[in-house]
């Protein structure tokens, strides 16, 4: 059977230049839906195929629900960033099926080279990935020789060679406390959100690269405060992409893994959620009987761009996935010499995350932190 033709629309997003900001135009595909029957087919097909290929579905908490049920039936993983470049790395399968945005597949064949890491659709792209092109961002850094250079996960892998480190949203925060207290000065790309959110956090002196999230761009502040006044008891959990004034009123601000714990371990029946609402998919599944409510993305004064899904995660379907392990194809090529600059700003934050995680119990003993964290940074 014949698939289906895949309908292509344009994304709008906003692209930083020259400190100004104007609106560029992307595309993104979804794959067209299964009846329940292929579905079913598809399955099967797709454990086979891992099992024969030996390999190992590693997704993102935004792509389809079906991709990430199987994820972790089959021994992958399905989590944040940050887990997935973990994840990815220390398993020891040879082949890696990355069911999310590029650069997470780039990340994955930048820590591990020897491995085969192939995705479902190489299109899958992102807006601030979009918005910072490597040469654009190399003159700004060449303006700022002085700043310690942090890039966000969600770049390309020669923004991530011209980077000291790469921070996820889960340890950005901690990345940037540490190098504060340490006086260094910050250059940060590419979200300018999450780094506001930082910069506040923390009173670091950062200077900021003006990309933004399309997706978490679109939640309403004002909406939202309406939202709550009708769910007085309800808690707020935000991703840190979303604007300031989304970002004041949340309970919980933090990654999509730290979202999720929250909506597990927080005493609430009702969670209002500022992310991707793919997401959703796994709260029900860790937090049953709770009830979850998208956040507002539009209203009188808005146009809803993207609906609180993003359309790059959404180019991952069960049909593509099961043919790139059918032909092993649509595989992650990055350039030996940047991925060797890129690792060393990745393999920075992974070494941080290893050590913050050993630490037992804040120690509040600066000589103790400061071994601690001997040999990892700064720049
Ligand atoms: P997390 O690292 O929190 O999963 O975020 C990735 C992302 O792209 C959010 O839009
Ligand atoms: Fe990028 Fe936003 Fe999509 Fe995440 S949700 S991949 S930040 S465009």
């Amino acid at each position: 059977m014949n698939a289906p033709a895949i309908p292509i629309k344009t994304v709008e997003y906003e692209k930083p230049s020259e400190g100004a900001s104007c609106v560029a135009h992307a595309w993104a595909r979804t794959p067209a839906p299964v009846s329940p029957a292929e579905k079913e087919e598809l399955k099967e097909r797709i454990r086979r195929l891992l099992r024969e290929r030996e390999a190992v579905l590693v997704a993102h908490y935004y792509v389809d629900s079906d991709l990430q049920d199987l994820a972790e039936e089959t021994g992958g993983c399905v989590s944040d960033s940050l887990e997935m470049a973990r994840f990815g790395r220390d398993h020891a399968a040879k082949t890696l099926v990355v069911a999310g945005v590029r650069f997470m597949g780039e990340t994955a064949k930048i820590l591990s080279p020897e491995k085969t890491i192939l995705m479902p659709d190489l299109d899958a792209t992102c807006s601030l990935d979009l918005g910072c092109p490597a040469d654009e961002f190399a003159a700004f850094c060449d303006q700022h020789p002085d700043r310690t250079v942090v890039v966000y996960a969600n770049t390309s892998a020669a923004v991530k060679a011209r980077a000291d480190w790469m921070v996820t949203s889960s340890i950005g925060l901690d990345i940037v406390k540490h190098l504060h207290e340490q006086g260094k000065k910050i250059l940060w790309a590419p979200d300018k959100h999450l780094g506001s959110y930082i910069q506040k956090q923390t009173g670091a002196d950062m200077l900021l690269w003006q990309g933004s999230c399309l997706v978490h761009d679109e939640f309403k502040g004002i909406e939202l405060d309406l939202l709550k006044a009708e769910y007085p008891h309800a808690k707020v959990l935000v991703h840190p992409e979303s604007p300031a004034n989304v970002v004041e009123q949340a309970d919980v601000v933090g990654s999509t893994s730290q979202l999720i714990a929250a909506a597990v371990n927080m005493d609430a029946d009702t969670f209002i959620v500022a992310t991707d609402n793919g997401i959703l998919h796994k709260m029900r599944q860790a937090a049953p009987g709770k009830n979850f409510i998208e956040a507002p993305t539009a209203g009188n004064s808005a146009t809803c761009k993207s609906c609180a899904h993003c359309p790059w995660m959404a180019m991952n379907g069960l049909r593509n996935l099961a043919e790139v392990l059918e032909n092993m194809n649509n595989e992650i090529h990055v350039d030996p010499a940047i991925g060797k600059d890129a690792v060393r700003s990745i393999s920075r934050m992974l070494d941080f995350a290893a050590a913050k995680k050993a630490k037992v119990a804040p120690s509040a003993d600066l000589a103790q932190e400061a071994k601690l964290f001997q040999g990892i940074g700064p720049a």
